[in-house]
Parts: structure tokens; sequence; C-alpha cells
């Protein structure tokens, strides 16, 4: 293994670990190997479809160390399942589930060496290009396609570890247009950045922004939002608009399972000040984990949930997902796939 920075020292997905799995497209059909290669560059034409027209797609994902030695990738069928489901949506030849599955195990497996102990981790992106060398295919989909798949050892996502975030509410700019939002699709990621960009520089504080287009709360650039209380936790309902995240429907699992009553429905702007005074508010993603929310600004308005200090609702819930993904706790619903070391 060549020397690399601590991935616990810099920033989330700069290092890149030694071997990756790719598989390209003949005819419209995957081929892999079968065997991982050396991380490195690729060639690619300068009219390939991607780089004109945003034929491209990822996932993201994670592997855990686990309390008893061994090592787990979490949910990796439900992450499987919506890449293909992304490549549906973009008209890009859909992988082999089977296929990519076997991609990722074997990239984790032949990494092994690079998965940092907890609370670090092994961050797995799976991507899908289109490579059609074809200018005049604005309209029509790429027939031929890249799949490729390389990790990177990972520390936390928030510098500082769990503490709470504060996020500033974008009103007026959605994200990306309602049928796109469910799309795990770098064109989302483009379009969001301007907006981004734009209200953190008014703020330095503000750790993400809270997608809320005409008052209707959705996600932020990089998770799902969340309310909870001694009772309730609470979700936007599913619909296009936005990512159908792989961690939001474990939370909506453990919390059902810990005796919450689950409401996934319209979260309304004017209700946060209500929640703020008794309950808690928290982000659920891959990268995010479970992280709670201290504050959220609206306009001039600063808006505290509780007393800013994450709440003891968000830290139970994120102790059972963790449980589940370190191995400290069972597995009632199946979601560690275990790998070789
Ligand atoms: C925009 C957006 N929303 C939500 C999520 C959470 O999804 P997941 O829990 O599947 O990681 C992510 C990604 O991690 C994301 O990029």
């Amino acid at each position: 293994m060549s020397e690399k920075p601590d991935p616990m020292t810099v920033p989330f997905g700069t290092v890149f670990c030694d071997w990756m799995a790719t598989a390209p497209t003949a005819n419209g059909v995957y081929g892999y190997a079968g065997s991982v290669e050396p991380y490195g560059d690729f060639t690619l034409s300068p009219a390939a479809h991607a780089l004109h027209y945003g034929s491209a797609i990822f996932e993201g994902l994670k592997a855990h160390w686990q309390v008893d030695g061994s090592l787990a990738i979490f949910r990796l069928d439900d992450h499987v399942a919506r890449m293909c489901q992304s490549a549906s949506l973009l008209r890009l030849p859909i992988p082999d589930a089977n296929v990519l599955r076997q991609m990722i195990i074997d990239t984790v497996e032949a990494n092994v060496e690079e998965v940092p102990p907890p609370p670090g981790s092994l961050y797995i992106r799976p991507t899908l290009i289109g490579t059609e060398p074809n200018i005049g295919a604005a309209a029509t989909p790429s027939s031929e396609a890249l799949l490729y798949v390389v990790n990177c050892p990972v520390g936390d996502y928030f510098k500082g570890g769990v503490r709470p975030l504060t996020l500033l509410i974008e009103e007026e700019i959605p994200r990306t247009t309602p049928q796109f939002g469910m799309v795990k699709s770098g064109a989302n990621y483009a379009m969001a950045l301007s907006p981004t960009l734009d209200a953190m520089a008014e703020n330095a504080a503000v750790d993400q922004i809270l997608f809320a287009t005409g008052g209707d709360i959705t996600e932020t650039g990089a998770a799902n939002f969340f309310l909870a209380d001694d009772n309730r936790v609470v979700t936007r309902q599913l619909d296009s608009s936005f990512l159908h995240g792989v961690t939001r429907s474990s939370v909506l699992a453990l919390a059902n399972d810990l005796g919450y009553e689950v409401e996934e429905r319209p979260i309304e702007l004017d209700e946060l000040q209500q929640w703020a005074e008794n309950g808690e508010a928290f982000l659920s993603g891959t990268a995010a984990v479970l992280s709670p929310v201290g504050t959220v600004l609206r306009g001039d308005a600063q808006i505290t949930f509780g007393d800013g200090e994450p709440g003891s609702n968000t830290l139970r819930l994120r102790e059972s997902l963790v449980a589940i993904q370190n191995g400290s706790g069972d597995d009632p619903h199946g979601w560690r796939t275990a790998v070789q070391t």
C-alpha cells in the first residue's frame, strides 16, 4: 500500500484506495473482468455523452469494521437497487445488479488494509457514465457506458464530529427539478452549487442549506431532514423531488422498532418554531450518518432547537443506527453484508 494522508485529518473523499473495479459496455452490455485493477486514470472520448449531456450517476455507501473484527457493508443491496433505478431514469444501460454487487464487494475486499478504524469507515463510490462519442445525442440516451467503483477511507463528513449543525433555509431556488431529485445524478449537485455557495457566502457558520421551495421542506444538499420528539419521528413523504435516502429508510425502520410514531408527511416551515420549543431536528445520510441540527436560520430569524445541543431522541436513534453499522447490535432487518478480510 502506498503512503497516504490520514483520512481522519483530510477532507472527506480526497484519499483513494489502491484498487478499483471497472466494467465498460460493449453493445450496451457491461463486461466486468471479474477482478479489480489498480486505481488510476482512464481514457474517455472528448465527445463522451456524460461530458456534454450529463449522463452520469453515482452511489455512496460504506463498509464498517465490526466489533468482532469482521468487515461489513451497510445496506449493499438497497444501494445497488437505487443505482439501477437511477440508470433507468437517466436512460443509461442498466447494470446487472449481481455484477454491480460483486464489483463493490471485490473492491472492498481488495482495499481491506485501507479501511480505517471507527469512527472512520470505507466510503464506496460506484459511478456510471455515458460514454457514447456522439455530440449529436442531446436528445437521445448514451448507448454505451462505463461502470466503475472506487473506494475512499473516510472520517467524519462534518468537521468536529457529532455536533449540532446550523442549517440555512432556501425557500426560493429549488435544489433541482421536481422530477429529478430522486436520481442520484451529478447534475443535481451542479444545480445546487450556486444557491448553496451564495447562501453560505452570507453566513460562514452555515453547515448545509435546507431546501424548502415554497415552504415545502425536503432535504439538504447531502442529507435528508427529520424532526423528532419523545413520541414521534417525522420526515417528508417520498416523491420524485428529493433523494430517497437509504439512511432515511433505516431511521424510519429503527424509529418504528423503538416504538416511535412515524409520520411521513409534508413539513411546513411554520412548524419549525413549534418543534424547536419541544422537539429536535436532525439530518440523515451515508456521509452525514445521523447528525443533530442545533439551529435553523430563516431570513433574519434564528430557530434554535431546545438548548441548541444534540437532543436525547436524536442520540438514541443515532446509537441504534451505529450499532447496526458497527455490529455491536443485532441486525433484525438484514442490512449487513459480510465481506472477506
Ligand atoms: C441530496 C442528498 N439527499 C439525501 C442523501 C442521503 O441519502 P443516503 O442516506 O442514501 O446516503 C444524500 C446522500 O448521501 C444526498 O446527496
